[in-house]
């Protein structure tokens, strides 16, 4: 995934054009590039690296006179998919006669055809990229229209994008298009934004234009105007962004995902927000968009999601088997787009995602649909693809979520997947003393995870006996297996020490092996049916003198195994996997920190994955 960013307007295009991918460097930082129009033509910067790198050659090598004469743009952070970061691989690219510049996210992926094509015709390519394919086919589509071009050049390739197109020939206009990655106009007053993400146009606009996969507009200071590829005019309503421009600032933390682990119990409040009947012990989820007779007929809920969303739908397993006593299960996206899944009418798909346009996901959506299934969407962007493709669906209200980490998201997710347990479970088995006691519960999440996050202190004193250690186990039974996962996936991905999460019991069936003395191993024993089990598994591990860090149910037994001892608040079991989670994101996040990692942008990684 990668970020674009275009500005046509009063203003200088350069300074908006590197605030803005600040913004979305997130989503792509190993090289970045910038195209301004200028009087005399194109004029075009790339670096590889991080955006500072760029600004920093834009502060060498053009004059403070140059950059404010340019007042249209386009820019690109990049995360490489096809050629390695390297300055030529770097967006923006250019056509054949250095007159037409374009960024792209996405996958050409008929490129190679049409590359041999060009070649053959003479074209010598300047990178390995299947951007540069396209931008080609542009140029050679041109006959002084750039919207035509663009059209002609897109009605011939195959694959993903979203893209931003300037030519020197048309001064003051952006042309851009999207098919299956996301794009979003910025409508400000004198001037006009395009972004691959809202986040970079909150400082700029409130006002945004979500477009649509086949949506091609032309966009200059003071106009919008969107057509489809068949050059049929297409109308599309202005929405307001709901978040402040704070919510993309860190706010005074060292990093984004600090600042998203602190927020948490502000978004799992608005997760949970309108949503809990405590007098009916049930929850209130419109968005879904099923009666109490739907719940009953279906015979299987089947979640898909990828990484952190995965595990999230693992806990909603546990969930919705123990509360609504319906047939759950939960596969990773990429498995179930490919595998002829068994779904039908009578199953519910749940398709969750924080950003909403991970490609697998999206693809697990599009083949449910296809099977017949009744399809949601449980999401955090709002707009996002799958939010629209599936139509209904519960949103997780965290807000922008910018640490590549994930971590508020996982928290709504689970809020989300234990509102709907509930949900389905009053509509089925549960008792209304039971629905009651829980949905008291779950209401205390906010302060569940209040209690956790002032242990923060403590949790950095753990960490750092075990930032010292490469490699490190999670252990958990039942829904805090899942838990136990995200743990080490929240340690391997931002701090690079090898994690691995297992269920508790199964650690004895091969990778107790890997055990040496003094091996950090965190198990998840809250109160639970199963904490005598689990205990017995950290004994196994203390026997091969392991290093025993044990999250426990605070005024819980004492657990004479562990070396180090995590509290969080006594809750239900099921409800218990949050706080949980939260107290392995702040023993993630303290590692990384004390191994000096750069936390909110991790090596080769980036926010989500638009592509396969
Ligand atoms: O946006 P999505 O929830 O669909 O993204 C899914 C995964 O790519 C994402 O959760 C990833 O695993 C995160 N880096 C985990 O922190």
């Amino acid at each position: 995934m990668c970020g674009i960013i275009g500005y046509v307007g009063r203003n200088a295009a350069t300074p908006v054009l590197l605030g803005g991918l600040r913004r979305l460097e997130y989503r792509g930082y190993d090289s970045a590039g910038l195209t301004i129009q200028q009087a005399g033509g194109l004029r075009t910067l790339r670096a590889v690296g991080k955006v500072a790198r760029l600004a920093d050659k834009v502060r060498a090598e053009w004059v403070e006179a140059e950059v404010a004469a340019g007042h249209a743009g386009i820019a690109h952070t990049r995360w490489a998919t096809h050629g390695a970061p390297t300055e030529a691989n770097a967006h923006p690219h250019s056509d054949a006669t250095g007159r037409i510049r374009l960024v792209h996210n996405g996958i050409i992926e008929n490129y190679r055809h049409i590359r041999a094509k060009l070649e053959a015709k003479g074209h010598v390519f300047a990178s390995e990229t299947d951007t540069e394919a396209l931008v080609r086919l542009i140029g050679e589509y041109h006959k002084g229209d750039l919207r035509q071009a663009v059209i002609a050049a897109l009605r011939r390739v195959e694959g993903a994008y979203g893209i931003a197109v300037l030519s020197a020939a048309e001064p003051g206009v952006i042309v851009v298009a999207r098919k299956g990655s996301p794009l979003v106009i910025g409508v400000g007053e004198g001037e006009c934004l395009v972004a691959s993400d809202p986040a970079a146009l909150v400082a700029h606009t409130r006002r945004v234009i979500y477009l649509d996969d086949g949506d091609v507009a032309r966009v200059t200071a003071d106009s919008v105007d969107i057509t489809d590829l068949d050059h049929a005019p297409i109308d599309r309503e202005i929405a307001e962004l709901t978040f402040e421009a704070g919510a993309v600032e860190k706010g005074g933390h060292a990093h984004f995902m600090l600042k998203e682990i602190h927020e948490q119990p502000e978004t799992v409040g608005n997760a949970l927000r309108g949503r809990l009947d405590l007098v009916n012990g049930t929850a209130v989820l419109s968005g879904m968009g099923a009666t109490a007779r739907e719940l009953l007929d279906f015979q299987r809920v089947v979640m898909v999601g990828c990484g952190t969303s995965l595990h999230a739908g693992m806990v909603g397993e546990f969930a919705l088997e123990e509360l609504a006593a319906i047939h759950a299960e939960v596969q990773p996206a990429a498995e179930f787009r490919y595998r002829n899944p068994l779904v039908d009418g009578r199953d519910l798909v749940v398709a969750i995602s924080q950003s909403g346009e991970t490609a697998d996901t999206l693809a697990a959506v599009r083949e449910a649909k296809d099977k017949g299934a009744v399809v949601m969407g449980l999401v955090n962007v709002v707009g996002s693809a799958i939010a629209r493709e599936t139509g209904r669906g519960v949103y997780l209200h965290a807000g922008p979520e910018i640490s590549v980490a994930s971590t508020k998201a996982f928290t709504g997710q689970v809020a989300v997947l234990l509102l709907m347990a509930l949900k389905f479970g009053r509509g089925r088995r549960l008792s209304g003393e039971r629905g009651q006691a829980l949905a008291a519960e779950i209401a205390r999440l906010p302060k569940l995870i209040e209690a956790v996050l002032a242990q923060d202190a403590a949790i950095a004193a753990v960490a750092a006996r075990m930032a010292g250690h490469d490699h490190a186990f999670f252990l958990g039974r039942g829904p805090m297996h899942p838990v136990a996962l995200e743990g080490a996936l929240k340690l391997k991905e931002i701090s690079y020490v090898h994690a691995e999460g297992y269920h508790a019991a199964e650690l004895k069936h091969g990778p107790i092996a890997l055990l040496t003395p003094g091996m950090p191993v965190v198990v998840l024993a809250n109160r639970s049916p199963v904490l005598d089990k689990v205990l017995g598994n950290a004994e196994e591990c203390r026997a091969r003198g392991a290093r025993v860090i044990a999250v426990v149910t605070d005024g819980g037994p004492p657990v004479a195994v562990a070396d180090d001892v995590i509290r969080i608040p006594d809750c239900d079991p099921l409800v218990a996997t949050i706080p949980a989670a939260v107290a392995l994101q702040l023993l993630a996040y303290h590692v990384a920190r004390l191994r000096d990692c750069p936390i909110d942008q991790p090596r080769n990684l980036a926010k989500s994955g638009t592509v396969e």
